[in-house]
């Protein structure tokens, strides 16, 4: 296991560096980067619930695994110390809007509103920084204009519809490749189960679980704000 965590903390420290002096990665650091490596992201809507997301932090903690998580506002505060641990274990914290909001369709400062106010609570709780956004449903209107980069998925195992473990668990193996990333809801017992399954199977083979922000790095794509990334290579 040590094995595995060390060089993934030793990236992300690369990547802080090159994200915090605001330039693209430096062509030539591709040498940092073990060739041959399969990376993937997993990400979660919805949360945090109590109950089930802190039942997920546990096994990733056991695996060594980093996720995303994609956070409805008004949850925030009631689970703080969910939130506090989650950047503490070096996941990655998004945005979801303040009350699953659609995006498309609504007017224009009813959107930014949903969005800023979750930057709010994050902010107050986290400090600063960039929380990335996954719009609900995954759709924002045409000529929307946003100051973070946008995360889609290109796995969705519908986790929400079937609610079973075994089902989840075979649509994100049967679909899954290097570079992907893969939606799921933390408030289910069935998707936590089904995630850390799926941690387990592809650890096994040579699959190492990284978030969004790390996947693009390590595919050598900078985020632009307003880009809607869909797997790790853009
Ligand atoms: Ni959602």
């Amino acid at each position: 296991m040590a094995k595995k965590i060390v060089p993934v903390l030793m990236l992300t420290a690369l990547a802080a560096l090159c994200l915090a002096g605001g330039e693209a990665v430096p062509a030539d650091s591709g040498a940092e980067i073990p060739a041959g490596e399969k990376y993937v992201a997993l990400t979660f809507d919805d949360g945090p619930r109590r109950g089930t997301t802190d039942r997920l932090l546990d096994g990733l903690q056991e695996r060594g695994a980093k996720a995303t998580f994609f956070l409805i506002g008004q949850q925030i505060e009631d689970n703080a110390d969910l939130v506090t641990r989650m950047a503490e274990e070096g996941h990655q914290i998004g945005n979801h809007t303040w009350s699953h909001q659609r995006l498309d369709g609504v007017r224009p400062d009813l959107a930014a509103q949903e969005v800023r106010q979750t930057e709010e609570a994050l902010e107050a709780l986290l400090g600063g920084g960039e929380y990335w956004l996954r719009p609900p449903y995954g759709q924002v209107s045409e000529g929307a204009s946003f100051r973070v980069p946008l995360v889609k998925w290109c796995v969705d195992p519908r986790d929400w519809e079937s609610r079973n473990t075994e089902k989840v668990t075979r649509a994100i193996l049967d679909n899954v490749e290097p570079g992907s990333i893969i939606l799921l809801h933390d408030i289910y017992p069935t998707s936590v189960d089904a995630a850390l399954k799926v941690v387990d199977r592809l650890q096994e083979e040579g699959y190492w679980f990284v978030t969004v922000e790390e996947l693009l790095w390590l595919n050598g794509v900078t985020p632009e704000a307003g880009h809607m990334y869909r797997t790790g290579r853009g």
